[in-house]
């Protein structure tokens, strides 16, 4: 017996398109946008293209997947925009848009589709998706809060010469362990949950990931598999800051605390070309995957992966860096900087990720929960030892979960 199913449109779906089309017509309403479809063939070989190339420099890309009964009729559609920087989609347009005929309204295929979307969105590494309707759509907005969304705001816009008070949502996605067969055991989808308690702005933050220069190539690769597998590495917008920062200073000896799958180094050596990177991780699992990375891709033969405990191997190591990265146990940072600082020269740079615990370092430790006190206590001491160290600069970023940077001044330094 035939299924319901949920795919792209073909040239054979014409007849159903067109009823399904036909119905949203009749029930048109404010809350209804419909742009009638009258040469089919064209518009699939459009809705094709659009799928990879926007037909104009502010428009997304975009996917629509239609829900096909059972009987083959077309009960509903949503489309899927994947580059929420395009045009004003950030003010108004928001990832999805849906439809649905309304005598297929109440009955789950909304839900279905929804689930369907989000599912792409993660494949893609996507997990803040933004949703707007109209303030008086009852069902799409019930809909949506089903579905997990959160009410940002609600903003007075003028469309087509009509006003319309738009509902803006926020639905953020954890990366659904069992929606994949999983490579990476290391890490589920709860893991680095402060990276989805972002410090600025959620839409700073999908501005930043999106508008910025993406990667290509295998970084591009490396990055995505990491999001796919919930492997915690750097955001997107600390991506383009380090290729930035990199690129400027080009360090000749790079050392790294936490590897995990390579990215990271990967991004660096490929940023300072003539660096030498050092890089150390504990986890087997972690270091197994980033020494093939480094097989296939670590071209200039630039990057040394030492496996083991960065209390272990700090204090063998005898090179002298101009760059060090950690990013690793945010409570070990305070116990492994001395030993990074004895390794830098005067003038080097030292970059901490994720200082800033999801903003529970401006709380009162009595109101952070009893298993982050470690961290939150190693944190306050990293930045009681640094922040106003006369033998240091050191500043805050807030890039990803915040990074702390620090440049030696002096060859002793007395961290108190
Ligand atoms: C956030 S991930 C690193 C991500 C990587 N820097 C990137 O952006 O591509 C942190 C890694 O540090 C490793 N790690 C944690 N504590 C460590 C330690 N004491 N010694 C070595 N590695 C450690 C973890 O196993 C994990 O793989």
């Amino acid at each position: 017996m035939k299924m319901a199913e949920i795919r792209t449109i073909q040239e054979t779906d014409e007849a159903a398109f067109m009823r399904f089309q036909a119905a949203l017509l009749r029930e048109k309403s404010p809350d209804v946008k419909v742009q009638e479809v009258t040469d089919f063939a064209a518009f699939v070989a459009e809705s094709k293209t659009q799928e990879t190339v926007a037909t104009h420099l502010d428009y997304s890309t975009a996917t629509t997947y239609y829900y096909f009964l059972a009987n083959g009729e077309l009960a509903a559609s949503i489309t899927c925009r994947w580059e929420l920087d395009k045009g004003t989609l950030l003010k108004h347009g928001g990832h999805i848009d849906f439809e649905i005929a309304k005598s297929y309204q109440n009955k789950g295929i909304m839900t279905e589709l929804i689930q369907f979307a989000f599912a792409q969105y993660r494949k893609r590494g996507i997990f803040d998706i933004m949703i707007t309707t109209n303030e008086i759509d009852a069902f799409s907005r019930r809909t949506i809060e089903k579905n997990g969304g959160e009410l940002d705001k609600i903003t007075a816009i003028t469309e087509d010469g009509q006003n319309l008070r738009l509902a803006h949502y926020w639905v953020h996605l954890t990366p659904d362990a069992e929606l994949d067969e999983k490579v990476v055991k290391s890490y589920n989808a709860h893991s680095n949950h402060n990276m989805r308690r972002p410090v600025v702005k959620q839409e700073i933050v999908a501005f930043m990931r999106n508008k910025q220069h993406q990667l290509d190539g295998f970084l591009g690769e490396v990055e995505a598999f990491a999001h796919v597998e919930n492997v915690p590495i750097i955001p997107h917008e600390t991506v383009v800051y380090f290729q930035f920062l990199l690129q400027s200073l080009q360090p000749k000896h790079i050392l790294e605390v936490g590897t995990a799958i390579g990215f990271s180094a990967l991004l660096m050596a490929d940023s300072a070309q003539d660096a030498s990177v050092t890089t150390i991780e504990r986890n087997p699992e972690m270091a197994e995957l980033a020494r093939e990375n480094f097989t296939r891709y670590d071209s200039r033969k630039q990057i040394t992966l030492i496996e083991g405990d960065a209390i272990d191997v700090l204090s063998e190591l005898t090179e002298t860096f101009d760059f060090a990265f950690m990013d690793s146990a945010k409570s070990k940072y305070i116990v492994f900087l001395p030993e990074i600082l004895k390794n830098l020269a005067v003038g080097g740079i030292i970059v901490i990720d994720d200082v800033f615990q999801g903003g529970d370092v401006t709380k009162d430790i009595a109101d952070i929960k009893r298993n982050q006190r470690g961290i939150y206590r190693g944190l306050h001491k990293l930045f009681d030892a640094t922040l106003d160290n006369p033998g240091l600069n050191a500043t805050l970023v807030p890039l990803g979960d915040g990074i702390l940077m620090i440049r030696k001044l002096q060859e002793t330094i007395d961290l108190g």
